[in-house]
């Protein structure tokens, strides 16, 4: 079916922060054969993006515009019947999300995603999961910053390791970098569901089930300093250490018994605890709906950091894989991790879903499952590092 699709990519949310970020990435670095589009809900806002997309590459003035609005349910299952794969940044996706998500899974379209909201990806797996593997659809969430460097560089580092035998591996993330407008909405409503966020973990738990005969494991981990990398570190329990688990439960490659483990990594003592604070004070805010008001209407959706800003922002993810006697120290690494990066990583994992040879899967996927070595690949040579340090 999808040989008869108008489009291989449609970005859609092409009209915010990212999502231009994304389309110009491809109006600069998609094949000249590649056939994509820019969908969102104002045919204004759309125009004046094909408008800068043309002054980067002429081609891009011939781009078709879609009008979709997540309200209007038939302009969404238009957009996912018209494309072999569609790009969304219309987020938060909690509260936008499901519409395109349940058009693709019905209609077999590949889907990919920014989200870091992990209640997000669970109520997916539960709604739409079996309706994509009938149809062949390809459900990736969580194709930027969360969680690709993290689930790659995990797979990257495994394949460094012995293989049969059990692998221990943490993660730590360490970034110089401003969020959007849109990220902090996003990560406000997240913080201050956590209660719901559990619940659908666990019904996912309950018909998901565990790899047979193997084990996998996210142990949180305690704060200290690491032996091998000398940083302070403090557990982190975003959505990256969930998607480094499932990749490990579908994928018999990362060995019997793997474990994850999430930090974040900082210099000093001191660092940690203010980092603590500032991250335990975000989550009190969230909390508190006046407060949470009084910050969302301070900072604004589609405003994010200026490009001399991201010139100079930057991201570094460390992991230990310790497996039969052996340890090995990775390293992923690249520029601004929200939005310069991200979007590279979205629309690259976009591009591998249309145009390469992966494993035949289908479902919700993450991105290693879905992409794996054919992603990485593509990030590399789009500049973003995988090394053994
Ligand atoms: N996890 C990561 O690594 C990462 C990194 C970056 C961003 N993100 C996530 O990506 C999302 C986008 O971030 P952003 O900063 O680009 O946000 P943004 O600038 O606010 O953009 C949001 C986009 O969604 C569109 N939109 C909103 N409501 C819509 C609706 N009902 N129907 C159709 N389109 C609608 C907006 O259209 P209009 O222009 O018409 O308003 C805009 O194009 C957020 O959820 C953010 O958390 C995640």
């Amino acid at each position: 079916m999808a040989a008869t699709r108008d489009f291989d990519i449609v970005v859609f949310g092409a009209t915010g922060f990212t999502g231009e970020l994304t389309a110009a990435y491809l109006a600069e670095n998609a094949p000249a054969d590649c056939r994509w589009a820019l969908a969102g809900r104002n045919t204004e806002k759309l125009e004046a993006v094909r408008k800068h997309l043309a002054r980067l590459n002429p081609a891009c003035a011939d781009l078709t515009l879609l009008r979709a609005d997540t309200s209007d349910p038939a302009s969404i299952q238009a957009v996912a019947e018209s494309t072999k794969v569609v790009i969304t940044t219309v987020g938060p996706y909690l509260q936008f999300g499901e519409p395109l998500v349940a058009a693709c899974a019905a209609a077999g379209t590949d889907y990919v995603d920014l989200t870091g909201e992990p209640e997000f990806v669970d109520l997916m797996y539960l709604a739409h999961h079996d309706t994509a593997l009938a149809s062949g659809a390809r459900i990736v969430h969580a194709c930027g910053f969360d969680s690709i460097p993290h689930d790659l560089g995990a797979m990257f580092t495994v394949g460094t390791l012995p293989a049969g035998e059990a692998i221990k591996v943490r993660g730590v993330v360490r970034s110089g970098a401003q969020f959007s407008g849109g990220t902090f909405h996003s990560a406000m409503g997240a913080m201050s569901r956590q209660g719901e966020a559990r619940k659908a973990l666990a019904k996912r738990r309950a018909k998901e089930g565990r790899p047979e005969g193997r084990k996998v494991r996210w142990v949180q981990g305690a704060p200290g300093r690491d032996s091998v990398l000398g940083y302070w570190l403090l557990p982190m329990p975003t959505i990256d250490p969930l998607v480094v688990t499932r990749s490990a439960a579908a994928l018999d490659s990362y060995g019997p018994d793997f474990t994850y483990s999430h930090f974040a990594g900082l210099k000093t003592l001191r660092y940690t605890i203010g980092g603590s604070l500032a991250v335990g004070s975000m989550v009190v805010a969230a909390n508190i709906p006046p407060l949470r008001n009084a910050l969302k209407k301070r900072i604004k959706q589609g405003d994010g950091p200026s490009e001399s800003r991201r010139a100079k922002s930057w991201f570094t993810v460390d992991f230990v894989g310790e497996s039969g006697g052996t340890t090995v120290h990775t390293r992923v690494s690249g520029g601004d991790p929200g939005y310069t990066e991200t979007s590279k990583m979205l629309a690259e994992a976009a591009l591998s879903l249309a145009f390469d040879d992966n494993p035949p899967t289908a479902g919700q996927l993450t991105p290693a499952v879905a992409m794996g070595e054919h992603l990485l690949a593509r990030l590399q040579k789009a500049g973003i590092t995988f090394q053994v340090v």
